[in-house]
């Protein structure tokens, strides 16, 4: 690692500049480094939390020295005059000075966002190889994580077979549909002209608060004509009605939409958040789109109400768009789970003899985060 070639205090000790091992040289203010501190009186040692607060830290605190050695920049704090270490490397990754201001719906670097052309290269697990074995897992969930979908294939052909889906890397949220809900149809044999109805791409449950932020269909049987199911990329949605309409974008964006489902005795849910919402620094973090539980929307002013449909419309186009949608029909055994914050998902109509069984259930994605998480730092650690 080479030494840093500077280091430079600033501003009367109220910063620091220093060259870091990668190259870049960023300055951290005296207050973020102490804040920082993983020496033994700020951080537990084992499970790293922190046992100061803020208020204990010196409202003054200023950097009276600073050295390097061995990879550790050593800095000496006033008043206190105590000297901490800080690893390079870790400063290097947790650089925040070139951090600069970014345009509304931007995405994290871990997400790639896509259209119909994903279609050759479904991110797909096979169930037995995922149970077994911790580094195909992490790949799958990385596909998971990265597309918003993933496949699975190879399961057992069992009612509650995907208990043991969301088992692989977290909890069911279970709801007033229960732990699951079945999706079943028996489609009439004699009577070939039936037709099952399609629905629209949606995300599900966006009347509550916060949605289920991840679902399993799980199939067990499936062999009427059709029935497909269809997943569309919201964000992707979102970044092209950004591209050609910035101010239906906005408006999306800035104001709420309301969702209610009071389907069944003793239920009465309700939310109020945006269809496309962003994080307060122009994130696009998530997508609620549902024509089925879409309530009056009185968050938008009368002015801006018609711009406000017209953006509503326009975002609805797209996402029925085809070149925008990823089909595939599950085979009993195979089952999908979708990001419900991001992925929409629909089934296409479906007819003729035979029988169509699906199970599905909610999760949640911190869990499935953490688990991809942890597997990929244990594979750090063994690298
Ligand atoms: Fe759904």
């Amino acid at each position: 690692m080479p030494k840093p070639a500077a280091i430079e205090i600033l501003d009367d000790g109220r910063a620091i500049a220093v060259v870091l091992p990668n190259g870049s040289r960023s300055r951290f203010h005296a207050v973020w480094l102490r804040d920082n501190a993983w020496d033994e009186k700020t951080r537990v040692p084992g499970n790293g939390q922190r046992l100061i607060t803020l208020g204990d830290i010196p409202a003054d605190t200023r950097i009276a020295a600073a050295r390097c050695e061995a990879g550790q920049l050593h800095v000496t704090f006033l008043p206190d005059r105590r000297t901490i270490a800080f690893d390079l490397n870790w400063l290097a990754d947790h650089a925040y000075d070139g951090a600069s201001h970014r345009a509304a719906g931007w995405t994290s670097p871990g997400i790639e966002t896509w259209d119909a052309a994903l279609q050759s290269r479904i991110p797909e697990g096979d169930f037995g190889a995922v149970s077994r074995d911790q580094s195909a897992l992490g790949e799958w969930l990385q596909g998971v994580s990265r597309y918003g979908f993933g496949k699975l294939s190879g399961g057992p052909v069992e009612s509650g077979a995907l208990f043991k889906v969301a088992a692989l890397f977290g909890y069911i949220r279970e709801t007033n549909y229960g732990r699951h809900f079945e999706v079943r149809t028996e489609v009439n044999p004699s009577n070939l002209a039936y037709t099952g109805l399609g629905l629209q791409a949606h995300t599900d449950n966006p009347y509550r608060d916060p949605v289920p932020t991840l679902q399993i269909l799980y199939c067990l049987e499936n062999s009427a004509e059709g029935g497909e199911n269809m997943v569309v990329d919201g964000f992707r949605a979102a970044e092209r009605l950004r591209a050609e309409n910035s101010r239906g974008f906005e408006l999306l964006s800035r104001y709420c939409a309301r969702f209610e489902y009071a389907g069944s005795a003793g239920v009465c849910l309700r939310s109020r958040r945006p269809m496309i919402e962003l994080a307060p620094d122009g994130e696009l973090i998530a997508i609620r789109f549902n024509n089925r539980s879409a309530a009056a929307i009185t968050d938008v002013p009368y002015g801006d109400m018609s711009d406000y449909y017209a953006a509503y419309r326009r975002f609805g186009e797209l996402i029925d768009d085809t070149a925008m949608e990823v089909t595939f029909k599950l085979t009993p055994g195979e089952s999908f789970i979708v990001d419900n914050t991001r992925v929409l998902h629909a089934r296409k109509g479906y007819s003729g003899a035979g029988s169509r069984w699906l199970q599905g259930c909610y999760a949640d994605k911190d869990g499935l985060l953490s688990t991809l998480a942890a597997i990929q730092m244990q594979a750090g650690r063994a690298a």
